[in-house]
This record gives C-alpha cells, sequence and structure tokens, in this order.
C-alpha cells in the first residue's frame, strides 16, 4: 500500500521534469546540426566521420582527412533574424584561432568541399 503511493509520487516528479527539459530545449530554439565528412570530394558515399552538433556547444570529432563533408538542419531552428550556421575548426576547443570555415545551414542536405582535417564543430546562430 504504501510502497504503491510512494511509486506514484516518483512517477509524477518525473514526469514534470521531463516536461520541464522539454520545455528548456524549446525555448532555447538551437538548432541540431547534422554533419557527415568525406573521404572523397562530391560527398561520395560512404562518410567517415558523422555527428550531431547542437546549437552552441562545441563537440569534437574524428580526425580523418576529409576531402567534403555534408551538414544541414537537423532539429531545432534560429531565432527569426538569425540563420543557422556550422563552425569548422582544425584543432579541438573550437577555438577561433582553428576556424576553417563557416558555412550557412539549411534543412536540405547541402555538400561542401573541403581539403582539411576537421576536428571540431560547433553549430550557432548568427
Ligand atoms: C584560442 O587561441 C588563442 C591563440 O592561440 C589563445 O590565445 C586563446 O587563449 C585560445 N582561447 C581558448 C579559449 O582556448
Amino acid at each position: 500500500m504504501t510502497k504503491s503511493k510512494n511509486k506514484r509520487q516518483t512517477d509524477t516528479i518525473y514526469q514534470t521534469v521531463s516536461v520541464l527539459s522539454a520545455l528548456a530545449v524549446i525555448a532555447t530554439g538551437n538548432p541540431t546540426v547534422g554533419y557527415a565528412g568525406y573521404f572523397y570530394s562530391n560527398c561520395i558515399a560512404p562518410s567517415i566521420d558523422a555527428a550531431n552538433a547542437y546549437g552552441g556547444s562545441c563537440i569534437n570529432i574524428e580526425n580523418f582527412p576529409l576531402k567534403s563533408f555534408t551538414a544541414y538542419v537537423e532539429s531545432g531552428s534560429c531565432t527569426d533574424g538569425t540563420s543557422a550556421v556550422l563552425n569548422t575548426y582544425t584543432a579541438s576547443g573550437c577555438n577561433y584561432s582553428t576556424l576553417y570555415e563557416t558555412v550557412s545551414v539549411e534543412s536540405e542536405k547541402q555538400c561542401f568541399e573541403a581539403d582539411v582535417t576537421l576536428v571540431s564543430l560547433k553549430a550557432e546562430c548568427i
């Protein structure tokens, strides 16, 4: 009796937390950019590296030499008046001093030529 009551309370707390974290994601409106790196130009399969870059945070990726990469807005969006970009870096940590290229990212997957070893990525709205 007491045991099942406690379980119900736990479930309620869990649901409340889930709703709050869902709201937090919507409120920030940050895009998630799907990225894939290719050993050949023209983004010819197979990709050798893939990652999701969440808006505003830096991710480190496998440092394979690339000839092209694809990027698109996989989910989320930027607030009005800004648009999604993907910053690519040649060293870990997304330091501006190692910025390789900033590309505009659309909801359609686009192929970008590159002759570089990318090591970190950061998506943002500018
Ligand atoms: C970024 O790189 C510059 C130049 O190498 C360096 O001075 C700076 O401390 C770095 N910033 C971070 C946050 O690592």
